[in-house]
Order: C-alpha cells, then sequence, then structure tokens
C-alpha cells in the first residue's frame, strides 16, 4: 500500500500556512489489510480509520457517484485498485486536490500548485455537484484566503449558481449549513463568505432574511462583518451583526429571527444575542430619553444582574454597526451607567429591613426604579 498525505495539508504547507490537521489517502489496502496493521475503523459512510498512535485519519482511495438527493445519497467504491488520480478528480477544488508521498514530492495532477499561484479557488471537475456543501466550502475559502488575494474561478462560480438554482442546498442538514457558515463567519473575510454565496444565488436559498438584508443595505452589513473580523471579535457578535437589522425589514419582526435561528440550528449564544441586539437596538438608541421604568424593563431583559457581559456584547454589536456609519456609540457609557446604579442595589440590605418573597421583588424593583431615577438625574444634569 502507498500512504500521502492530502488535502487541506498539502495545501496550507504550500501556501506557507500552519497545518493544523492533516489527512492521509491510502492507495492498494483492503479494508481487511487495514485492520490487520492495527488501524481503527471509524465513520459509517466512508471507510476511514484512525491511526493505531497518531490518531490521525486515513482514509481508503475511493470513488463517489451521487444516488439521490442530499448528504445520504452518496455511493461510494473503494477498492485497491482505486489510483490516487481517481480519488483526487472527486475533490472539490484543484488546490485541495493535491497528495505528498513520503519523500515530500507533490502529486498534482489537475493543477492545484498553479491556481495557488494564480490564487484562483477552482473546481476540479463536475464530480463537484455531488456535494451541495461545497458552495459553502469554496465561499469559506474565499473567506479565509482573500487577503492573500485569492479569488472564485468564474466556472466555478457558475457551477455552484447551477447547484443553488437545482433546489440542492435545500437538501443540506442544519447542522451541516452551520458548521460551515459558523467556521466562515471566524475567517479573516467574513464579508467576502456573505458576499460570494450572495453572488452565485446561495444566499437566497440559505439565509433569505439576509439575503433581503443585503438588497437593502448591503455595503453597510458587509462592513461590519468586515470589522468584527478587525476587531478580532468571537462568534456570537458577529452573528448577531449579520442579523442586526432583520426584523426590521418590511414584513418582518423579532419573530423572524427567532424562526431563522431555530431553522439553522444555531447555538444558544448566538440566538440570544442576535435576538437582544434585534429587538434592543432601536430602543436601545434612545436610552438617554427613556423613561427610567422602560429603561429598567430592558435591563431586566438582558438580566443583566447574573450576566452583565450580554450587556457587554451587545454594546460591541452597537459600537462597530455605528463606527461602519462613520459614528461611534455614545449610549454606551450613559448603558453602562444604569447598569451599575441597578447592580449597585442590594437585596440584602432590604431583607435585613424585613423584606421577603414577593414584598420583596417589589422592593427591589422599586428600590433600582429610584437608583435609575437618581442616576438619570445626575446623568442629564
Ligand atoms: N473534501 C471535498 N469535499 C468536501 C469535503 C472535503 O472534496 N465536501 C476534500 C478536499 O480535498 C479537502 C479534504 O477533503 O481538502 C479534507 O477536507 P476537510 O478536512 O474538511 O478540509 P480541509 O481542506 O483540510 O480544510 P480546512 O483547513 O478548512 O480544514
Amino acid at each position: 500500500m502507498q500512504i500521502y498525505k492530502v488535502g487541506g495539508a498539502v495545501r496550507d504547507r504550500l501556501l506557507g500556512r500552519p497545518v493544523t490537521d492533516i489527512d492521509w489517502v491510502v492507495v492498494g489496502a483492503s479494508t481487511e489489510e487495514m485492520i490487520a496493521q492495527g488501524f481503527k475503523p471509524v465513520g459509517a459512510d466512508f471507510p476511514v480509520f484512525l491511526h493505531p498512535r497518531s490518531g490521525e485519519e486515513y482514509a481508503l482511495a475511493r470513488t463517489e457517484r451521487k444516488s439521490g438527493r442530499g448528504y445520504g445519497g452518496f455511493v461510494f467504491h473503494a477498492s485497491p485498485d482505486v489510483t490516487l488520480e481517481q480519488d483526487l478528480i472527486r475533490r472539490d477544488l484543484t488546490i485541495n486536490a493535491m497528495a505528498e508521498d513520503a519523500e515530500g514530492e507533490v502529486i498534482d495532477p489537475y493543477g492545484g500548485r498553479a491556481d495557488l499561484e494564480a490564487r484562483v479557488l477552482r473546481h476540479v471537475s463536475p464530480a463537484f455537484a455531488e456535494d451541495p456543501l461545497r458552495v459553502l466550502r469554496v465561499a469559506r475559502f474565499a473567506a479565509r484566503y482573500a487577503p492573500l488575494g485569492f479569488q472564485v474561478a468564474d466556472d466555478t462560480l457558475a457551477l455552484m449558481r447551477t447547484l443553488a438554482e437545482s433546489g440542492e442546498l435545500e437538501a443540506l442538514t442544519a447542522e451541516r449549513s452551520w458548521k460551515e457558515i459558523s467556521r466562515a463567519l471566524m475567517e479573516a473575510r467574513p464579508d467576502v463568505f456573505i458576499s460570494t454565496l450572495r453572488r452565485c444565488g446561495a444566499l437566497e436559498k440559505l439565509l433569505p432574511e439576509v439575503d433581503a438584508l443585503l438588497h437593502v443595505n448591503g455595503d453597510h452589513v458587509l462592513n461590519v462583518l468586515q470589522r468584527c473580523a478587525d476587531e478580532q471579535t468571537d462568534l456570537p457578535i458577529r452573528w448577531a451583526s449579520l442579523l442586526r437589522n432583520v426584523a426590521d425589514l418590511p414584513g418582518c419582526n423579532i419573530d423572524t429571527i427567532d424562526t431563522l435561528n431555530r431553522r439553522g440550528k444555531v447555538p444558544r449564544d448566538c440566538q440570544e444575542l442576535s435576538r437582544l441586539v434585534g429587538e434592543f437596538h432601536g430602543p436601545a438608541a434612545a436610552a438617554t430619553a427613556l423613561p427610567p421604568a422602560d429603561l429598567l424593563d430592558i435591563l431586566q431583559r438582558f438580566d443583566v444582574y447574573r450576566r452583565p457581559q450580554r450587556l457587554e456584547d451587545f454594546l460591541q454589536v452597537e459600537h462597530i454597526n455605528a463606527q461602519a456609519l462613520g459614528s461611534n456609540y455614545p449610549q454606551t457609557a450613559y448603558l453602562r451607567g444604569a447598569t451599575k446604579a441597578v447592580r449597585d442595589v442590594q437585596p440584602a440590605a432590604l431583607m435585613a429591613k424585613g423584606f421577603k418573597g414577593a414584598a420583596l421583588g417589589e422592593a427591589l424593583s422599586a428600590a433600582r426604579l429610584e437608583a435609575l431615577e437618581t442616576f438619570k438625574r445626575e446623568y442629564t444634569q
């Protein structure tokens, strides 16, 4: 059997980028031989094994054919007679379809190296269409390598458009899509991810609400995303920034954000922050003019007593949004001050006065409201 390094490890070494995980392909071996050598079979779908010591993934060279719609619709053929070239041709991009042998020699039958040099993301063959997830992968690679000058080849973009139009993207599971979306939003140019999906018509299928938003205010949303990356914000900030104005679209409301989040099986921290931002960016912008009772309601909804970080995350989204508009977010100091005022109200002091149960709750609310009134008076003086 011959063993080759493949995929991202070869690509990133040639690009001079750090290699995090290594995938291997094995040519000329059967499942039985792999097991006899101590490899542990994993993965119900494909003949993939874990190395007994390194734990790295070794896959038997295989050919794949699509037999139906969706991710389940694959038949694969793995046997000792499948060649390295046959294995590589079914891969997504030419830059991902190179192999490296034990001597470090690169095997590059489909022009991956030339495309690396020319900074082109190009599909290897029509087999690209066998996995619609590749539309998201290409957009993710475009986001990652945009700072190096990479662009999607025209004919690859056309193929992505055909896939988007075919309805295949709707067959992707929410889990697989979110994995790509969340990784892509954390890349150096998340704006390029979104604009690439948009250019091929995939955004309309995957995140129609965001697509509609881009029709209204595209440049701003992309600018915000890029700033999120420049400031190295975490995923919930990026997700909430992307969805910030979805609820403001005609015919939409805060339920639109909830529906989108549930449909996409978006993790809780991203769901919560995007909802808070969608619901409260308007009232918070007018914070200094709000009656203290309304402001108290908002702070309670943020749960500033137990989870003060949520307000800080909200403020970061608003700050970046304001910066993208060429201004700042003066409400930050006011909202932080108001939060401090209500957090400084000590339940213990009221309990010492004999309040308990429902009466304690009422006394706390009244004391917090009073604290906010005092804060507002002093702040505006
Ligand atoms: N691959 C593919 N089509 C997919 C997923 C993977 O053709 N839908 C192939 C590509 O050759 C890819 C390799 O499998 O290089 C390994 O896939 P994966 O580990 O998901 O990605 P990497 O290319 O290693 O990229 P990353 O740096 O994002 O992990």
